[in-house]
C-alpha cells in the first residue's frame, strides 16, 4: 500500500534512474499515481502524475542525473487520485520534500496547527503536515535531522517516511508500523518499502523496527531512536531472493509465471528445517486454544486449514479474520497460540491483530513469505513459505504454499509428517500436467464466459475454502461478480440468482462427490451451466477439468485451474492481471 523508494549515492549512478526502475517493481504496492523529487545543485525538483508508472522512461522525466533522488508509488486514502495528492509533498518553500506510507491519524490537528501559523496547505493529503512542520521548526532552530525526528514524533497513526532537503546533502527516514528497509551498497544506500526495489543493485539490508530513524550522508548511515535520538547498531542481512526472480522473464504478466512457478514453490515451501517443524508441532500440541489469523487469500488458507487439521489432526482451531480480531481478546491468555498467515508479513490488520494477542501473552507462529517482514520479526516461531518474490497483486503462489506447510503441520500434528510430505510431493510433481491440460479449457470458457456478470463456485468439506478463494480470484482481476459457497448454501437464498447460462464452478472431492452432484443438478436444472472439477468425469459437468485426487491435500491443487480461469477472464476481458484496480499488495493502513 504505496511504495516508497530513495536513493542516496556517490554520483556515478543517476539517482533518478535507480528511482524510476524501483517505482516500477514497487507499482504493486499502489499504482492510483506516482512522483519523483531530485536532489541537484541544492535544489529539489519534483515530477508527479496520475496513473501508473509503468511505461515511462527516465527520459520522461526531464530531470538532470542526480546523486540524490525520492519517489512514491500511491494507493490513495486520504485525497482524491489527483495530481496535486500524489507524493513526494513539499513545504511551501520547496525546501523539503516527502514520500510517506501509512496514515497519520491526527493530521487534522496538525493542520489546523500549522494553519494557525499561516502555513497554506495545497493537498488533500494527511502527508502535508510533514514538510510544513520539519520547515515551521527549522524555522524556529532546529537541524534538518531534529526538525524530521522532532515532526515523526508528533504524529499518531502509522508511517514509513523519507524526506530530502534542498541545503542538506542527506537522506532522512523512519518507520512506525509500515515498512521500510535500508539497503546498503558499496557506496550508496536505499531506503525502500520493500526489498526487490533495490534487488538489482544490492542484496545487503538492514530491517528497521518501529521508532527507527536513519541519516544518509556521506559519512554512511547510522540508526538512530526516532525516541530519544540515540544511535544503535544494527545488523546487516543479506537476501536470499535474487535479482531474476523478481523479473518477468518469459512470461507477459507476473501472474503467469507466479502459477507456473507452483511447480516448485509447493516443494520449495515443504522443504523446511526439522527442528523447526518440530518446534512448531511442539507449540501445536502444547497450546490450549489455537487461533488461525489471515486477511484475504491467506485468510482462506486459514480456513482451509482447520478443515485438515480437523480430518488429519483432529484438532479444533479458531480461524478469525485479522480485521475481526480484537473480539476474541477475550478468549487468550498465555496458553493460547496464534498462528498469523501472510504473504508480506506487513498487511496492518494481521500485525494489529497480532499486537494485541502479544499483550494477553499469546505465542505467535507465523507463515509467512518475506525474510524479515515485520511480521516476522514480531513473531516467537517464524516459518518462511521460501516461495521468492510474489509481484502480482493477487496471490496465487503463495497461497498453495501457505497451504502446503499448513498442511504438513496438520500431519505432523497427527505423527504423519512423511505421509504428509510424500501426498504434497505429488501434488508438487502434478502441477506441470494441471497447468498444461486446464489451460486450453479455461481459456475456451473464458472466451465464452468474459461478459457474463455473476459466477457461482461450490464445494463441500475440503473444497469449500477453494471455493471461496476461486471467488476472490475471479473477482479482483476480472471484475466480475463472484461468490463461493458450501455446497448445501446455494440454496438457502443464492439459488434465486440462477438463470439460463449462469456459470457455475463445482469443486467435487472423493468423499464429497455425491452430495455436491445433486447441488449441482439443482442448478443445472434451472439452467445453470455446470464447470465441474473432479477425478472423474460426472454427465452433470457441462464442462469437465480432470485433477487427480489426492485426499487431504486436494485444496492445493484444485484452486490452479481457477487461478488459470481468473487470468484469462481478466485478459479476455482487457484487464491488467498484475495490476487490479483499486488494489494494492501490501495493505499497511488499517
Ligand atoms: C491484500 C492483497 C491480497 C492478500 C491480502 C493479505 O488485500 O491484495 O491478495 O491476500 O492483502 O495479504 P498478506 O500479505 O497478509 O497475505
Amino acid at each position: 500500500m504505496c511504495g516508497i523508494i530513495a536513493y542516496r549515492g556517490d554520483g556515478e549512478k543517476d539517482a533518478n534512474e535507480v528511482v524510476l526502475k524501483g517505482l516500477k517493481s514497487l507499482e504493486y504496492r499502489g499504482y492510483d499515481s506516482w512522483g519523483v523529487a531530485s536532489r541537484k545543485d541544492q535544489k529539489i525538483k519534483q515530477i508527479k502524475n496520475i496513473g501508473k508508472i509503468g511505461h515511462i522512461e527516465l527520459e520522461q522525466l526531464g530531470l538532470a542525473k542526480s546523486k540524490t533522488s525520492i519517489g512514491h508509488t500511491r494507493w490513495a486514502t486520504h485525497g482524491s487520485v489527483h495530481k496535486r495528492n500524489a507524493h513526494p509533498h513539499a513545504s511551501s518553500c520547496g525546501s523539503v520534500s516527502v514520500v510517506h506510507n501509512g496514515i497519520i491519524e491526527n493530521f487534522q490537528e496538525l493542520r489546523a496547527m500549522l494553519s494557525e501559523e499561516g502555513i497554506e496547505f495545497s493537498t488533500d493529503t494527511d502527508t502535508e503536515v510533514i514538510p510544513h512542520n520539519i520547515m515551521h521548526l527549522m524555522k524556529g532552530g532546529d537541524s534538518f535531522e531534529e526538525a524530521f525526528r522532532k515532526t515523526l514524533l508528533s504524529l499518531r497513526g502509522s508511517f514509513a517516511v523519507v524526506a530530502i532537503h534542498s541545503d542538506h546533502d542527506v537522506l532522512l527516514g523512519a518507520r512506525n508500523g509500515s515498512p521500510l528497509v535500508l539497503g546498503i551498497g558499496d557506496n550508496d544506500h536505499f531506503l525502500a518499502s520493500d526489498v526487490p526495489a533495490f534487488l538489482e543493485h544490492t542484496s545487503k539490508v538492514t530491517y528497521l523496527d518501529d521508532d527507527d530513524m536513519v541519516v544518509i550522508s556521506d559519512s554512511g548511515h547510522k540508526v538512530i531512536s526516532l525516541l530519544d535520538g540515540k544511535e544503535s547498531i544494527r545488523d546487516i542481512h543479506t537476501v536470499t531472493w535474487d535479482v531474476e526472480q523478481a523479473k518477468k522473464g518469459k512470461y507477459d504478466h507476473f501472474m503467469t509465471k507466479e502459477i507456473d512457478e507452483q511447480k516448485t514453490t509447493i516443494k520449495n515451501a515443504i522443504e523446511q528445517d526439522s527442528e523447526l517443524i518440530d518446534k512448531c508441532i511442539e507449540a501445536l500440541n502444547d497450546a490450549n486454544g489455537v487461533f488461525f489469523v489471515g486477511c484475504g487469500t491467506s485468510y482462506h488458507a486459514c480456513v482451509s486449514a482447520s478443515y485438515q487439521f480437523s480430518h488429519i489432526a483432529k484438532e479444533h482451531v479458531n480461524v478469525v479474520l485479522a480485521s475481526e480480531f480484537r473480539n476474541y481478546e477475550e478468549f487468550l491468555n498465555e496458553k493460547t497460540l496464534m498462528v498469523a498467515v501472510s504473504q508480506s508479513g506487513e498487511t496492518a490488520d494481521l500485525l494489529d491483530a497480532v499486537k494485541t494477542a502479544k499483550r494477553k501473552g499469546v505465542k505467535i507462529m507465523c507463515i509467512v513469505n518475506v525474510m524479515g517482514s515485520t511480521l516476522m520479526r514480531i513473531s516467537d516461531i517464524a516459518v518462511l513459505m521460501n516461495a521468492g518474490p510474489e509481484i502480482c497483486v493477487l496471490s496465487t503462489k503463495s497461497y498453495t504454499s501457505q497451504l502446503s506447510i499448513l498442511t504438513l503441520l496438520a500431519y505432523g500434528l497427527a505423527d504423519r509428517l512423511d505421509e504428509g510430505r510424500r501426498l504434497i510431493m505429488k501434488v508438487s510433481d502434478s502441477v506441470g500436467s494441471i497447468i498444461k491440460k486446464s489451460e486450453p479449457i479455461v481459456s475456451a470458457l473464458a472466451e465464452r464466459f468474459k461478459t457474463s456478470s455473476n459466477m457461482f463456485l461450490i464445494g463441500r468439506d475440503l473444497a469449500y475454502p477453494s471455493a471461496l478463494e476461486g471467488a476472490l480470484k475471479i473477482k479482483e482481476v476480472s471484475y466480475i461478480h463472484a461468490e463461493g459457497f458450501a455446497g448445501g448454501e446455494l440454496k438457502h437464498g443464492t439459488i434465486a440468482l440462477i438463470e439460463e447460462n449462469v456459470p457455475v464452478i463445482v469443486l467435487s472431492t472423493d468423499s464429497t462427490r455425491e452430495l455436491i452432484v445433486s447441488n449441482a443438478m439443482e442448478i443445472r436444472s434451472r439452467g445453470g451451466y455446470i464447470i465441474g472439477i473432479d477425478s472423474v468425469p460426472n454427465p452433470v459437468f457441462d464442462t469437465f477439468i480432470k485433477i487427480d485426487s489426492f485426499g487431504n491435500a486436494d485444496p492445493i491443487a484444485m484452486i490452479i485451474p481457477i487461478q488459470l480461469l481468473s487470468y484469462h477472464l481478466a485478459i479476455q476481458r482487457g484487464c491488467d492481471p498484475d495490476k487490479p484496480r483499486n488494489l494494492a499488495k501490501s495493505v499497511t493502513v488499517k
